[in-house]
């Protein structure tokens, strides 16, 4: 069985890469799917975004692990691939009420698709993208947060 597991993952932290691992061992493939969204204005270029990710599943020897793009609705990057179950990571109460309303939009949308929930790992359940992001402007240090690849990433990008 696949799964998708969809995110902006502008950068990836050490809480996606623990889902990823813990997806990884429980489904035959994992489709990270990583969002082009030409609205939402990210930090690293969606290139960029998934040669970390392609660099860290090959560290991490995640032999059944993919990276696609998707654009637009899940929904109808779940149609395309032929994947209906979608994994999302939950950090807080916060991101089960945020989950649940995007979980309801997509299972009204297309008839089936189900989105399955892991609890973050606690050591990881404060860590964001945006604390990363905001974190790394100010050249702070970002090592509790991301992988020694990403943060190498971060300080090319960031200029420290
Ligand atoms: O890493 P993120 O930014 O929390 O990921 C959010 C993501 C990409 C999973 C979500 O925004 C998404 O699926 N966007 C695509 C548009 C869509 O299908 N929205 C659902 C209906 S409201």
């Amino acid at each position: 069985m696949k799964v998708i597991y969809p995110g902006s993952f502008d950068p990836l932290t050490l809480g996606h890469i623990d889902m990823i691992k813990r997806l990884s061992n429980m489904f035959d493939e994992v489709i990270v799917a990583v969002l082009i969204n030409e609205n939402k204005k990210s930090v690293f270029t969606l290139e960029e975004r998934k040669e970390i990710i392609k660099k860290q599943i090959k560290n991490d020897g995640l032999d059944n692990v993919v990276i696609k793009y998707f654009d637009g609705l899940l929904v109808n990057f779940a149609k395309e691939t032929g994947v209906y179950t979608v994994a999302r990571g939950l950090r807080e109460v916060t991101d089960y009420e945020y989950e649940k309303n995007i979980a309801m939009f997509n299972s009204k949308l297309m008839n089936g698709l189900e989105t399955i929930f892991l609890l973050s790992d606690p050591k990881y359940s404060y860590i964001s993208s945006s604390g990363v992001r905001e974190v790394a402007k100010f050249h702070g240090d970002v090592s509790s947060f991301v992988s020694k690849d990403v943060e190498l990433a971060i300080k090319e990008k960031f200029n420290y």
